[in-house]
């Protein structure tokens, strides 16, 4: 059986549907409720439990969520060591449960820039989940997609000095082929939940072609029924990838 992320979907679903999720507002659910960010932090990892579980059964093949953005280091350092303590806990006791459910967890991101215990859980998602193909859950942590896109752009001119490469061989496809997210089928939503309306530099090469769904739930509010809502208005828009209606032809 081919190992890594090309042979997902195939064989579980007709057409690969592959969702991101920017999972914004854990700290204004935990100001609502008068507690520290943490607390949001922690009702957002049940969030995203129930999100990836009711995925499956949405139709959706291959799921990517922002977990943490290069920026985030910003945060004061208390609540950057809670989330990075909350994500170890997270895959300390769901990794044996999604490893047994076929799902094939991926970590993007600079995993080298992360605390020493930490990459140690990604190594052992990775090594516990990759021949896995019923689900496909890339998890963006310590990401930043303009620091991906250069590090494609520097692969790319090594490939050129090293003549392995000649500068009109880059197309989308080979440089998209570079980054972190390659082999995964292209990105058809981006759902932002908070109500705000940004890529806080997340999947910009990305999602060139994806339809673009805002909620005003917060992320620890948010599960398979918001999940199904998102889906409901992706299935009700055009794309039309710069193209016209077939409909629009005939009549031309
Ligand atoms: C998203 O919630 C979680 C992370 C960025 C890790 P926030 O912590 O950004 O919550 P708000 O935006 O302050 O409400
Ligand atoms: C984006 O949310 C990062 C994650 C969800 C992990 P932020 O809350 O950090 O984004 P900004 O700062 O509001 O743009
Ligand atoms: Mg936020």
């Amino acid at each position: 059986m081919p190992s890594g992320p090309d042979h997902i979907g195939t064989g579980t679903a007709p057409v690969p549907l592959h969702v991101a999720i920017i999972m914004d507002g854990n700290g204004r659910w935990a100001k609502a409720r008068r507690q520290i960010r943490t607390f949001g932090h922690k009702a957002g990892v049940d969030a995203l439990r129930k999100t990836i579980s009711a995925a499956p059964g949405l139709g959706v093949t291959h799921m990517t969520v922002f977990a943490f953005s290069t920026e985030n280091w910003r945060r004061p350092a208390t609540e950057v060591s809670d989330l990075m303590g909350l994500l170890k806990a997270f895959i300390r006791s769901d990794l044996d449960r999604l490893a047994r459910e076929g799902v094939c967890v991926r970590i993007i991101g600079d995993v080298a820039g992360l605390p020493a215990d930490i990459r140690e859980c990604v190594d052992e998602a990775h090594q516990r989940t990759r021949d896995n193909s019923h689900f496909f859950l890339q998890v963006a942590l310590n990401y930043g997609a303009q620091a991906d896109i250069l590090e494609a752009a520097k692969t790319f001119a090594l490939q050129v000095k090293s003549g392995e490469a000649a500068l009109d061989d880059l197309t989308p496809e080979r440089f998209g082929g570079l980054l972190s997210t390659s082999g995964l089928p292209p990105l058809d939503l981006l759902i932002r939940t908070s109500g705000e309306h940004r890529l806080s530099n997340f999947l910009l090469w990305e999602a060139a072609y994806a339809e673009f769904v805002f909620q005003d739930v917060l992320w620890p509010d948010y599960d398979g029924v918001s999940l199904k809502a998102a889906l409901d208005e992706f299935r009700r828009r055009e794309r039309r990838f710069g193209a016209v209606e077939a409909s629009d032809v005939a009549s031309a």
